[in-house]
Formats: structure tokens, sequence, C-alpha cells
């Protein structure tokens, strides 16, 4: 198939039964608009990231990226038309100078200089990227790559300004070494890291709009002293999977996460605790007015009674460590909204080595949730896949072994489904 049939092709329908599970970007339409900055060069890996995700991307070139990247190579990594002269009857706005718009799905304009800044907030439309700019109708994401006095200078940061006010999303720059060697803020963002930006955006109208969603995720840390603490073998991987993929769907999504070693996901409001009692603390902060919580935390059980400022010394002989309980957070929650009409919906998580399903089927109970997604040890502690069964009052659906981040999509669809039906009885959150 040549570029020009792949690009003629019709675009996808978006199966809404799919949302859920399907890759964010998948089957969408991204014009992906490149200006004259050096960065101009991570755009390739950004067209080829896209791509690989099941994008169809149209790169879209002002004349100074074409200075810094041949046209060919976007055409190359994306399979499509590059669009890059208004006046070229041959070239991708040729024909109509605003098809490529209509079917854009999101707009990203990476890396944008001062100047395409300036013209975006302007609404200048002499060239290709600035006539999209003013025809797409759907969400606008805009990376900043400039020399830091340029980024710092009032000009750029009023137009910024503008930009954000209508709705635009401004990713970085970043702050480190600049190709002129100097350093300050005004480096591109990494393409991995705006491709979560994209998601986030092209997903903001999704089913969870308008919802908050609070997911705790990873081990918590009982100190003993010092140096020491007890924890367990949990990655927080689900927990990040689950966050991510409900931000995807358009929630408004608070992680109160314990230490793991994963990035803290783009576009997302992190709450970094270390203990159970902390834990407790940032989650009753939040999830009495959120519209849904998921702990997907190993909370550790017990603590040790006394903490010890001093790190503890070696003995002769044995050392016995007395402990104490921790809060059952979901317990907690559920004292705090006591008398509340307006619930979250509640969502847990049981880690079981030995009869799953009851075990599970005795936290929904215990701890009033709306629906427990039960996992066998060890397999589900640290790895990409998890097999899973969703135990709610109802019954027990049985999830096959699969990624972490397609089970998310798959608890995600059942919290929806359970919104809903709290809404259709009037009880939405509070506030
Ligand atoms: N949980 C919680 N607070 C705790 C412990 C667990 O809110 N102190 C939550 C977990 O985040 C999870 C659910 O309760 O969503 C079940 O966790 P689990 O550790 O299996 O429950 P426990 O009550 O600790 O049960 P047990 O020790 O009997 O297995």
């Amino acid at each position: 198939m040549t570029p020009s049939a792949r690009a003629d092709a019709a675009p996808p329908t978006t199966d809404v039964d799919d949302v859920f599970t399907r890759p964010p970007l998948a089957g969408r339409h991204v014009a992906l608009g490149v200006t004259g900055s050096i960065a101009a060069y991570k755009a390739l890996s950004l067209a080829s990231r896209l791509t690989q995700l099941g994008a169809h991307v149209d790169a879209i070139l002002t004349a100074a990226a074409a200075e810094l990247v041949r046209p060919l190579a976007f055409q190359a990594l994306t399979h499509r038309p590059v669009a890059l002269d208004l006046w070229d009857p041959g070239g991708a706005m040729g024909m109509d100078h605003v098809a490529l718009a209509h079917r854009a799905e999101l707009f990203v304009v990476a890396p944008a200089t001062a100047d395409s800044l300036a013209r975006l907030a302007l609404g200048l439309a002499g060239d290709a990227l600035g006539t999209t700019a003013l025809a797409v109708r759907c969400p606008i994401v805009v990376a900043p790559a400039m020399e830091p006095r340029m980024w710092a200078h009032p000009a750029t940061r009023a137009h910024a300004a503008t930009l954000r006010d209508r709705g635009v999303v401004i990713v970085g720059p970043l702050d480190g070494r600049m190709a002129s060697g100097e350093r300050g803020v005004g480096r591109l963002v990494e393409p991995d890291v705006l491709i979560e930006h994209l998601a986030a955006a092209i997903g903001r109208a999704g089913p969870l709009a308008g919802r908050h969603v609070v997911v705790s995720a990873g081990p918590t840390r009982e100190a003993i002293d010092p140096v020491r603490f007890l924890s367990n073998g949990s990655t927080g991987r689900m927990g990040y999977a689950l966050a991510r993929r409900a931000r995807d769907l358009g929630a408004r999504v608070t992680l109160v996460s314990g230490p793991v070693a994963l990035p803290p996901p783009p576009a997302i409001e992190v709450v970094a605790v270390e203990s159970a009692d902390d834990m407790c603390a940032a989650v009753l902060a939040v999830a009495p007015d959120a519209d849904a919580v998921v702990m997907t935390a190993a909370v550790a059980d017990y603590k040790p009674v006394r903490y010890s400022a001093e790190k503890v010394k070696k003995q002769p002989g044995d050392l016995t460590l007395t402990l104490d309980r921790t809060p059952d957070i979901l317990l907690a929650l559920d004292a705090a909204l006591e008398g509340r009409s307006r619930r979250p919906v509640r969502v847990g998580f049981a880690a079981e080595t030995s009869d799953l399903i009851g075990h599970a089927r005795d936290k929904l109970v215990r701890k009033r949730l709306d629906l427990i997604v039960a996992n066998p040890v060890p397999a589900a502690f640290g790895a990409d896949d998890s097999e899973a069964f969703l135990v709610d009052a109802a019954g027990v659906e049985a999830r096959p072994l699969g990624a972490k981040a397609d089970l998310a999509g798959v608890i995600l669809r059942r919290l929806d489904a359970l919104l809903r039906a709290r809404d259709a009885r009037g009880e939405g959150a509070a506030g």
C-alpha cells in the first residue's frame, strides 16, 4: 500500500464498547505539527512511537522545521504524506487545506518554537500548521522548546498563557542542558512523557469525564529505625496502570502511592506516602468527596510498636519486635462516610495464597465494597501480567492471565457501570 493510499483510507470508527481496553491512541488521527527548533529530531521519535501505538500520524512541518529534519523521514516513519506547503497542488494540503484538520482527533505541536507559540496565540494562518491550528476542533497539546531566555521572556509567557486560557495543554519545557550548551528551562519534554499527555488529552471526553477517581498503590513501609522498615513486595504496577487508564478515560485521578520504583505518571496528581498511617490520612483527605476509590495498595497490617530514633544495634541472642495493628483504610473510609447519602464507589483488591474467592467474598462484605479484585499470589506481585477474579455481590468474573493495563480497563469498565448505577439511584459524589 502506498503512503497516500493509506492516508485515504476511511478513519476508523471508535468502538465505544472497546474504549476501556483499547490502547488510548490506537486508531486515532493525530496531527503532528513540527516547528524549527533543533529538538525537531525528537519529533521523529515521537512520530515513530505514535505510529507504533497504532495512531494515524499526519506530520505538518513548517519551512524552518524542514530545514532541520527531512519531511521524507516523517513520511517513512508514519507511512503517510507530510504536509509542508499550502501552495503545492500535489502536497498533502494541496487538495483541501483543512481536510487534515477535520480528521484530526488530536493536534500536537512538538517542538513549538517561540515564534510558533506566538503565531498560535495570535491565530496566524499563513502556513499549513497555522491553518490546521485554526481549523481543528480537537484537543491541542503544545510542547515548547527554545533557548531559556526566550521561554522566560514576558512575550513568550503571555502567548503561553493565552493558549492555556484557550484550553491548550502546554507540556514543558524542561530544565536541563540545551543544544547550545547553556543550561536552563527550555528543553523539549521526552517523547514517552509527551505521549502520556497526548493519551490524557485525547481521552478527556471519555466515559469517566467529570469523575474524580482515587487510586492507592504500592506497599507501605513501617519504620523500625532510621535504616530499617517492614514492607512487602508490591511494585505498584497494578495501581499505576489503573491510574493511567482512568486518566486516559477522562477521569481526574489522585494516586496515593507508597514507595515504588515507578516514575510518577504525567497528568495525574500523585500523593507520595510511606506508612499505612500516612496512606490512611492521605486517602481520607480526598476519598470521601471522590466518585470512586480503588485500593490496590498492599497496606502493611502491622507496624513496630516503638520506632527507635537510633539505629538498633545487634545484640547476642534473639531480637523480639513487638508489632501493633495499622489502621484498616477501607474501614476507616467507611466510618468517615457514616451518615452520608453520597458515597464513593469502592473497589478493593485481595492477594491471596489460598481460598481466593472465599477470602475475597468475605472482604467484599466486611469492608463494604462494591467490587473486589482477587489475585493469586505470588504470581500477582511484580509481574506485568496478572490473573484475576472480579467478585461482587452478583458473582465472580474470571479474567485469564493478561496485561495489567488490560485488566485495568476491565476493572474500570465495571467501575463505570457502578458509577452509572449510583447516578441512576441519585447518589452522586458530594460537592
Ligand atoms: N486494606 C486497607 N487497609 C489495610 C489493609 C488492607 O484498606 N490496613 C485494603 C487493601 O488495599 C485492599 C483490601 O483492603 O484493597 C484487602 O487487602 P488485604 O491485605 O487482602 O486485606 P486485609 O484486611 O489485610 O486481610 P487479611 O490480612 O486478612 O488477608
